[in-house]
């Protein structure tokens, strides 16, 4: 889980580094009892001394209940306030079809207004680019790593029971996209390869109102930046909408 995850230096190949402010964060990293998992967090643990907003979890991300009654995420992660739980490429390695099941127990944790981030690879569903998911989808299941489903939409949407999920970009249905096209910072520069159009990412908030309403009449607003962008043609690079 990483409300805005903010790790320095090296560490930054475990922690996806997001510009913010020092906001707690957690990291759950690998299956327990997984030798390489110890090695991983006694090295992050030494890299993040100083550290004081992040932190490392030994815990099954499949198996929710350890990771929220974990002391580690009780004592760092306030569950009476929004937090962002970000999925980013381990849900390709739950390989049960319960997938709504296992993300209800996490949202159902968490505070109205939490966000929940989801990338996964994807079986694009087309003559062209699903045999190359299936493709892959077999390699990975024979390779050490075991595990790498190829999901349709269709299954992706599980992961996000009863969110509201927010439309990838202006003017976009509320939908898994493409990962390289969700809130893209700019014009793309070269089309996706086959591999990049196999993978798919969405974001959604947990019994808020959420950013879909910014399109109807009068309960969001974009801020100065964000009208500007629009009107020259660009696309703002963050979702900073404001509540009327
Ligand atoms: C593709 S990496 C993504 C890492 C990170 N989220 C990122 O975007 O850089 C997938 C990670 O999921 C972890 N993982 C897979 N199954 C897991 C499980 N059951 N519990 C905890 N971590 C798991 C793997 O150890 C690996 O670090």
């Amino acid at each position: 889980m990483q409300p805005t995850a903010r790790a320095a230096g090296p560490a930054s190949s475990i922690a996806r580094t997001v510009p913010g402010p020092p906001t707690p964060s957690l990291l759950t990293l690998g299956p327990r009892g997984a030798p390489r998992a110890a090695v991983v967090i006694a090295h992050g643990e030494a890299l993040l001394e100083e550290n004081e907003v992040t932190h490392f979890v030994s815990a099954d991300i499949f198996e929710p209940q350890d990771v929220l009654e974990h002391p580690l995420v009780r004592k760092y992660l306030d569950f009476s306030k929004p937090i962002a739980l970000l999925q980013v490429g381990t849900l390709h390695h739950y390989t049960s079809d319960n997938g709504a099941e296992l993300m209800r127990e996490y949202i159902d944790a968490m505070a109205p207004g939490s966000f929940v981030a989801i990338s996964h690879f994807l079986d694009p569903e087309t003559p062209e680019l699903s045999p190359l998911a299936r493709r892959m989808e077999d390699v990975f299941l024979h390779s050490p790593m075991g595990s790498g489903m190829f999901r349709t939409k269709e299954q992706l949407r599980e992961f996000l029971p009863g969110l509201e999920v927010i439309p990838p970009g202006p003017g976009e249905e509320p939908d898994f996209t493409l990962s390289d096209l969700w809130w893209p910072d700019g014009p793309r520069l070269r089309p996706l390869s086959p591999v990049e159009q196999c993978s798919a990412a969405a974001v959604g908030r947990a019994d808020g109102p959420g950013l879909q309403g910014s399109s109807g009449p009068g309960t969001w607003i974009e801020t100065r930046y964000e009208a500007k962008a629009r009107r020259e043609g660009r696309v703002p690079n963050y979702l900073t909408f404001r509540r009327k």
